[in-house]
């Protein structure tokens, strides 16, 4: 039997990340899923508790009900997973704070900075743990190009090139479905659609790589499909700390586009190339220009990421053990908070911080669209 349980927010009947949450975190049998208020609509919920086998007085009519009742149980749950849309975060997140319950939150993780704030100070003054699921950070890959930056093997970085183009809501005539009908409402969505759902990803991929820390951006972040309330295409010139730079463009009408995130890390030393795409290689050119196909398998990647890989090379791992991973080291973590055992250094998994950088990041892009394209610092 798991030692740890967890209960979701969402992920109701046709949702799409609840379930891949749910996969991911079966893939190491990393915690059991034991309660859930999987939709707004009570018939909703109960009919997903019962496709997975929850136990009816577990299947919750309303969020508050349920972190209320967890909350007290002798046998509640350790954490909960929130995959809502947008608007929603924040109340939902607060809540199940407020009881006494760790919480996973995707990303973005509020509408505003603010709350997003609240949600850090709650958490910090509980002594709670809190994971925001940029899913891409747990690539084993993004884990080892972290580490090669770490330790000098690119020299200082200079430049980031990175984009995040999708080609689903290209369509004027087609709203995206589900998921496209509540990211482009501004009232699910806030204040911004791209730049939340995937601008979010690049600041935090970058930040990850590089451990650098966006110091000021410069936006372009445009409306082009006909219809649409909220920005499609985003153009970010970033300065970040210490003197760096980089550019960062995302889309939702970039035909022939899926997930193509891509990095690109231009240091003093060398380069880093990094396609989600093809999420199993790290390209690496040194001063000498020649090109390195990194793979794991050959014990050349760093400790650090290559304990996450569960298969032989050559049997593809992806975006499901990437999620896979971040629940890896969250449910170690509370694990250990629950036998007293945790240190701070335990965490491998993306923080409300993390959460936190990214609402920033978002602001301050608007900031800087409102006023005609000007730089503003975060
Ligand atoms: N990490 C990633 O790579 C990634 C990828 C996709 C989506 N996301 C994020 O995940 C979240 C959900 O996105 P999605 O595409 O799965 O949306 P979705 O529309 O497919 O699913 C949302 C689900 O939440 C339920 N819901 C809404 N309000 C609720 C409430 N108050 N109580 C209970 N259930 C409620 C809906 O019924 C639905 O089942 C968003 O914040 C999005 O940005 C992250």
């Amino acid at each position: 039997m798991n030692k740890i349980t967890y209960g979701m927010v969402g992920g109701g009947p046709g949702a799409f990340i609840g379930d891949a949450h749910r996969k991911a975190i079966a893939i190491d049998s990393s915690a059991k899923l034991v309660a859930g208020c999987f939709s707004r609509t009570p018939e909703k919920c109960k009919a997903q508790g019962a496709t997975l086998g929850i136990s009816e007085d577990r299947c919750y009519g309303n969020y508050k009900e349920m972190a209320e009742k967890e909350s007290v149980r002798e046998d509640g749950i350790d954490f909960v997973v929130v995959v809502t849309p947008n608007n929603t975060h924040y109340e939902i997140c607060k809540e199940f704070l407020l009881a006494g319950i760790n919480v996973a939150c995707d990303k973005p993780l509020t509408t505003t900075k603010e709350e997003a704030e609240e949600l850090e100070s709650i958490a910090k003054e509980k002594g709670l743990l809190f994971m925001v699921t940029y899913t891409y950070t747990g690539h084993l890959t993004m884990k080892y190009m972290r580490d090669l930056v770490r330790e000098g093997k690119i020299g200082k970085v200079r430049t980031v090139m990175a984009e995040y183009p999708q080609g689903w809501l290209y369509d004027e005539n087609s709203n995206g479905g589900k998921q496209g009908e509540w990211r482009c409402d501004p009232a699910q969505s806030g204040r911004v659609n791209c730049l939340g759902d995937l601008g979010t990803h690049v600041e935090n991929a970058v930040a990850t790589i590089t451990g650098l820390k966006v110091k000021r951006v410069l936006a372009k972040m445009d409306v082009v499909v006909p219809g649409r309330k909220l920005d499609d295409n985003d153009q970010i010139l970033v300065e970040y700390e210490g003197g760096a730079t980089g550019v960062n463009w995302t889309s939702q009408f970039a035909i022939g586009c899926d997930n193509s995130l891509r990095v690109r890390v231009y240091g003093s030393k060398g380069t880093l190339l990094w396609f989600q795409e093809q999420p199993e290689e790290v390209i690496y050119i040194g001063e000498d220009g020649i090109r390195q196909s990194i793979k794991r398998g050959y014990g050349n990647i760093t400790p650090g990421a290559a304990k996450y890989g569960r298969l032989p090379s050559g049997h593809t791992e992806g975006w499901l053990e990437a999620m896979g991973n971040l629940y890896r080291s969250f449910t170690e973590c509370i694990e250990a908070k629950n036998n007293g055992t945790f240190t701070e250094d335990m965490i491998d998994y993306p923080t409300i911080e993390q959460g936190v950088d990214g609402l920033k990041y978002v602001e301050a892009c608007l900031k800087s669209n409102d006023n005609g394209n000007i730089w503003v610092e975060l």
